[in-house]
């Protein structure tokens, strides 16, 4: 890496070859304490979870609590707090722009159409998003390349244009999900119970559906929607460019 402070195009590529843990060394040396986990508390999320507090006793961890999730994350996220000596940050709707919401199309308005969809997900999760990336310096997630078509150029760090340029770390994309699988049994990192029930994906309770064997690990997802390979929240509207940026 050339230069301490500055992320290009040179270091970049380093970083994109090089190993989970190393790329989270290189972020947290830069960045802690204005790093944070943004985790849903899926599979992939609790690899990167244990990687970063094996690194890190004290590595950051927020949550998107959109006050919709399954009985079974927010147990997870309890047991997690626990193993990992762990307070998560959990971000929370402001409950004004809920109660309108609400108020005006109904509790389950994402059934109503894609717009509806995206105000629901605008209020709960993008918004409180925005929240916090405003006091950090770089976010760090989960997402990996073959989860979906939106997600094949995911870099391992980058600048996140959609939220100011904030650089956004994502260790893991380059993984398979059996590699998550693996990691998860040879640590004994705690896990979604609904990932034994046919859920690769779990987002919200009444956005998130089983899958058949063979379906896209992402059709569960917001499933009443047309073409399953295309759906976003707007967490991860824009994917992380390689272009250069001074910090
Ligand atoms: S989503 O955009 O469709 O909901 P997905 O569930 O695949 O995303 O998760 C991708 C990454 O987004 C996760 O690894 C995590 O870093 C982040 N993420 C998703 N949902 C949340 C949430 N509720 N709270 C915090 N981070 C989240
Ligand atoms: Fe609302 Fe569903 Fe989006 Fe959750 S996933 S924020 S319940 S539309």
């Amino acid at each position: 890496m050339k230069n301490e402070t500055t992320v290009d195009n040179g270091s970049y590529t380093e970083l994109n070859k090089a190993g989970a843990e190393e790329v989270l060394k290189w972020a947290f040396e830069r960045f802690h304490p204005n790093i944070a986990l943004a985790s849903s508390f899926g599979a992939e999320d609790m690899v990167v979870l244990d990687m970063i507090r094996k690194l890190n006793p004290e590595a950051r961890v927020f949550s998107l609590d959109t006050q919709r999730l399954h009985t079974e994350t927010y147990d997870l996220l309890h047991r997690a707090e626990q193993k990992y000596n762990l307070k998560v940050e959990r971000m929370t709707p402001q409950a004004d722009a809920v109660e309108e919401m609400v108020r005006e199309h109904g509790l389950n308005l994402f059934y109503d159409s894609v717009d509806k969809r995206k105000m629901c997900c605008g209020v709960r999760k993008v918004k409180p998003l925005k929240r916090i990336l405003s006091t950090l310096q770089a976010w760090i997630t989960g997402l990996r390349r073959d989860q979906a078509a939106t997600r094949a150029d995911v870099h391992k760090v980058g600048v996140d244009e959609g939220f100011g340029g904030i650089i956004k770390v994502n260790p893991i994309a380059d993984w398979s999900s059996d590699q998550v699988w693996d990691y998860i049994r040879v640590h004994d990192v705690p896990y979604n119970l609904l990932h034994d029930r046919g859920f690769p994906s779990i987002g919200c309770e009444p956005c998130t559906r089983p899958v058949k064997p063979g379906e896209d690990p992402r059709a569960g997802r917001w499933w009443w929607e047309l073409g399953a390979g295309q759906k976003e929240c707007g967490l991860h509207a824009t994917v992380p460019s390689n272009e250069t940026t001074k910090m």
